[in-house]
């Protein structure tokens, strides 16, 4: 939730701190700012909306300067996503300004205290508060010291923040503070970079440093700085980033959720890759957890949110399954709230695509303290989430630019099942067979998720002949049941339409009310083969909502003919394991959304009110 850039060197700050903005839209559009430092003063732009006006702005009046430049991309929390509440915020003598992602919680009490000494608020936003104190400070250390200045102000600070700053007074110098809030900053040569994300400067470097928790960094054009808010250095830890620009461009796509969903089976055996040995056995090295600490293990909880949530659903059945240890799941924004049990014995998984997600690290953080081991599952290197836990398996989907999250769902789904299996074989449990042969058929997912992909294009017929529906409701089983729920969240955050999920089971006890003549439905099939009672109910389901005159759409098994005489749309997708179907059931959905959405004129990567990472609770 909202993008930072900072960049100090000998390019045009402006041009570098616009095109990293582009780059970093996708975490916020209600507004966007830049302040570039040049000829002893400061020279700010911003707009409300998207990058675009800002663009338009800059065309209009043009700013120079030669100095560090800062710009922000806001998804607004305190104040009205206007010009005035647009970040940069200026002290009142206009020498600093400051960017800021996160929640200043203590800035009412901060803005009464500022304004008794004589400061004018212009705006309704947390962050202006981080502007006047700087400035104060910055009064009290001779002008001269920003970082000082900075470490002084966010001892003040309460919440969540990366707060970025320059000053008149030293054209050459960016400041930045970090807590909570994703901050990464670019090593170039002879210029420096920062970043809430790498996107933003992969077009220029691809050697990062990470920032930990409570560190202020200075960055000039040849060095990098790092303390704590004492001023005393830190050791950082430095990373070479494994993707490449083309990765964060739409590479020919009109949207990069269409560029992304085409990209899955390549993900998928981005995060298989390496793990999956010939002799049938898994290594999961990079986990860091050992086998000593999984076979410990006598509770799984599973903490995420949104799509990575419906990840964590359908890993439990997996899990369960597989290793017959209890697994719950939790939505991370309710775990710590309700006391939950945990001892040195729970293994707490966290599913993360960003890493970033505020309400899923308070949940590790909460659930560290209580002594469980937590394992992340995250697609973003040097992410917080993965930092703060015991162990982490990282997905390897690239970068997600579209806000709905696509290609990392489906990696997510593979991460997960890998732990699954990984942890059967290090508990030596009796399913050593079953356990090779799911290795063996998830090896081969990326080739069912083409298939699926080469065989959409009615889905996006349907689609298009629904864009005017008001309502569309997904129902599932089993593993279906969170696929489902993936279906109708996908459909709501593009299509902005009513889509709701239920587990088919569950429909006469009250939902079968809504149905009504015309009513779309969106089944998912589980497999004939193993589990049949379950699929033999579920094509009961089917027949009591066509009999009340819903519209089926079902997703079904390529050669499962028992569903089509109920199915007034038939999606066939391959056969495999009940427990892997997720993976190829989900992509029509996807699709469906995307094109219903599209069909709508809804612009699918930024759809309204939302964006990529939530870094706010
Ligand atoms: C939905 C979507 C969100 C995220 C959720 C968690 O398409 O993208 O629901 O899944 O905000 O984000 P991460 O996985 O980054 O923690």
């Amino acid at each position: 939730m909202c993008g930072i850039v900072g960049y100090v060197g000998p390019q045009s700050a402006l041009q570098v701190v616009v095109d990293g903005l582009a780059r970093l839209e996708y975490r916020g559009y209600d507004s966007a700012g830049v302040a570039v430092l040049g000829e002893g003063a400061l020279h700010t732009e911003k707009r409300a909306g998207k990058l675009a006006n800002l663009r338009g702005a800059l065309e209009e009046h043009p700013i120079a300067g030669e100095g560090a430049g800062i710009g922000h991309t806001r998804w607004a929390t305190h104040g009205a996503p206007n010009d005035v509440n647009a970040h940069p915020h200026v002290d009142n003598d206009e020498r600093v300004a400051v960017v800021h992602n996160g929640i200043i919680e203590n800035f009412a009490a901060l803005r009464l205290e500022l304004e008794d000494v004589g400061c004018k608020f212009i705006s309704e936003t947390d962050t202006e508060v981080a502007a006047h104190l700087l400035s104060t400070e910055l009064a009290r250390h001779g002008d001269k010291d920003l970082a000082a200045a900075m470490r002084a102000v966010c001892k003040r600070l309460e919440g969540a923040f990366t707060l970025v700053a320059v000053s008149v007074d030293d054209p050459d110098l960016v400041v930045a503070a970090r807590r909570n809030s994703p901050l990464v900053v670019g090593r170039g040569q002879g210029e420096n970079f920062l970043a809430s994300d790498v996107a933003a400067f992969i077009a220029h470097t691809r050697e990062a440093v990470e920032l930990g928790q409570d560190q202020v960094v200075e960055l000039r054009p040849d060095s990098v700085r790092v303390t704590d808010y004492d001023g005393n250095p830190v050791e950082v830890n430095e990373y070479h980033v494994d993707w490449d620009a083309s990765a964060a461009e739409k590479g020919g796509y009109d949207y990069f959720m269409l560029k992304e969903i085409v990209e899955q089976p390549r993900a998928i055996a981005d995060t298989l890759l390496g793990r999956l040995s010939v002799d049938g056995a898994l290594t999961l090295d990079e986990m860091r957890l050992s086998p000593e600490d999984l076979r410990s293990v006598e509770k799984i909880v599973i903490i995420a949110c949104g799509t990575s949530y419906h990840a964590g659903l359908i890993a439990k059945y997996a899990i369960e399954h597989w290793c017959r240890i209890p697994c719950e799941v939790e939505v991370a924004s309710e775990f710590r709230y309700r006391d939950p049990i945990l001892d040195r014995q729970t293994l707490v998984i966290a599913i993360s695509q960003s890493g970033e997600s505020m309400d899923t690290l308070m949940a590790v953080r909460y659930a560290r303290e209580q002594r469980a081991k937590v394992l992340a599952i995250c697609n973003v290197n040097g992410s917080t989430i993965p930092r703060e836990s015991d162990g982490v398996l990282y997905t390897h989907a690239g970068p997600e630019v579209g806000v709905a999250a696509t290609k990392t769902f489906l990696t997510q789904l593979a991460a997960c099942y890998l732990i699954g299996l990984y942890l059967a074989q290090v508990r030596g449990l009796k399913f050593g067979d079953e356990i090779e042969a799911v290795i063996a058929q998830l090896a081969t997912m990326p080739e069912h998720v083409e298939k699926v992909l080469d065989t959409v294009e009615p889905v996006r017929e349907l689609a298009r002949s629904l864009a005017d529906a008001d309502t569309v409701l997904f129902l599932g089983r089993h593993v279906g049941y969170p696929v489902a729920m993936e279906g109708a969240l996908k459909l709501k955050e593009l299509a902005y339409m009513h889509a709701e999920a239920f587990a088919a089971g569950e429909l006469k006890h009250g939902p079968i009310a809504l149905i009504e003549e015309g009513l779309p439905v969106v089944v998912v099939v589980p497999s004939p083969q193993g589990r049949s009672v379950l699929h033999d109910k579920i094509v009961s389901n089917i027949q009591e909502v066509r009999a009340r005159g819903a519209r089926t759409i079902v997703i079904a098994e390529a050669g499962d003919e028992s569903v089509r005489p109920y199915s007034d749309v038939l999606i066939e997708i391959p056969a495999v394991p009940t427990l892997l179907q997720p993976i190829v059931a989900t992509v029509p959905m996807q699709v469906f959304a995307c094109e219903l959405a599209l069909a709508k004129g809804n612009d699918v990567d930024q759809p309204r009110n939302l964006a990529k990472s939530v870094t706010v609770e």
